[in-house]
């Protein structure tokens, strides 16, 4: 039996409880969110003891090399002395420069952090409040472009984050920022690779920032960008979408509701089904998914099956914490 020491007190953790489920039981404001691996909300550091390998996976090399590791996944095999404290490099202060609604469920949240603060478009951040409350979002800007970071934040019924932002946040407020973490990038090789992007709801926010990186980048391949939603009503960035891709050969939006009236001439229907009936081969593709975890799971072993490179597809799937 191994023993947890945090501010002073010790946990002993139940046989197969993870660091997480243990602080929490004992009563320790350990952040998290998804508690699946998915979101690095549940990060922690180590000053003595040595956490589970596994624990550390997609934990970027510098936060690992200091002792930071996913409490989500450490079922605890030393005896481990934890701190939430940061190390001085772990997180930046990002200060709210907007908060706009670009649907009566979407916001825009605009973010300046307050030093420098490097990250590929697509890539995602875990914004912490004061609190501790944090929650993974990802980025749909794109540096050296925009001088702000921009996020979409959908709300969701009951959400704490999300109602946070759409009911108390506002212009001046400050919010703690870790990461950039992921790999929903545009990478510099993929130059003429034709590209599938396809997201729902807010899965647009780090598509949009793929599809900039690319154009900025002057992509020569294809480029599809696929955004769904339930209803027209649903696919809130329509009007920059068609600007964006507007004159521009080979680079396509397609709305894509799931009911209602077509947009823009588009297609209706499930967005996998969408989305395979145009690019039955995706054999030399790369494909960027996003959104609902369900279908972005779905999507991604069709695009393999479909003939993608499984390190040619980039999936970020939204997974939320579980129901309470
Ligand atoms: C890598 C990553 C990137 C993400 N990027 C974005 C992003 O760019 N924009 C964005 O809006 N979200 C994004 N998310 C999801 C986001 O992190 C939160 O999970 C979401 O905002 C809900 O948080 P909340 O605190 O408002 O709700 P919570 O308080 O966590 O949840 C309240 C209740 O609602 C349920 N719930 C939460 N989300 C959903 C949902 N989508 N559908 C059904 N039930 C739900 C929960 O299980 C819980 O019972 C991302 C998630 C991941 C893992
Ligand atoms: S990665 Fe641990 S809570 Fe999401």
């Amino acid at each position: 039996m191994f023993t947890l020491r945090i501010d002073g007190r010790e946990i002993a953790p139940r046989p197969d409880e993870t660091v997480l489920d243990a602080l929490l039981r004992s009563g320790v404001e350990a952040p998290h969110s998804c508690r699946a691996g998915a979101c690095r909300a549940c990060l922690v550091r180590a000053t003595a003891g040595a956490p589970p390998e596994d624990a550390a996976d997609g934990v970027p090399p510098p936060l690992r090399e200091r002792g930071w590791f996913l409490a989500c996944l450490a079922r605890p095999a030393s005896d481990l002395t934890l701190t939430y404290e940061d190390d001085g490099e772990t997180s930046v202060e990002a200060e709210v420069r907007s908060v706009e609604l670009l649907a009566p469920d979407v916001a825009r949240l605009a973010l300046r952090p307050r030093e420098e603060f490097s990250y590929r478009p697509g890539q995602y951040v875990v914004l912490r409040r004061d609190d501790g409350l944090s929650r993974p979002y990802s980025l749909a800007s794109v540096p050296g472009e925009d001088d702000e970071l921009e996020l979409h934040v959908r709300r969701v019924p009951g959400g704490a984050f999300s109602g946070f932002v759409f009911e108390d946040l506002v212009a001046g407020d400050r919010l703690a920022l870790r990461g950039p973490f992921g790999s929903c990038v545009y990478p510099e090789t993929a130059a003429d690779e034709p590209l599938v992007l396809a997201g729902t709801g807010t899965g647009l926010a780090p598509l949009l920032g793929v599809l900039r990186e690319a154009l900025r980048r002057g992509h020569g391949g294809t480029i599809d960008l696929y955004h769904g939603g339930r209803t027209a009503d649903d696919l809130y960035l329509d009007e920059r979408l068609s600007r964006l891709v507007d004159g521009r050969d080979g680079v396509r939006y397609v709305p894509s509701p799931l009911g209602g009236p077509p947009v823009r001439g588009g297609p209706v229907g499930r967005l996998d089904e969408v989305v395979f009936a145009r690019h039955a081969d995706l054999t030399g593709h790369r494909v960027f998914l996003c959104g609902a975890p369900d279908l972005v799971q779905k999507m991604r072993k069709q695009a393999f099956l479909r003939g993608a490179e499984l390190d040619a597809i980039h999936a970020d799937p939204f997974l939320s914490a579980p129901p309470r």
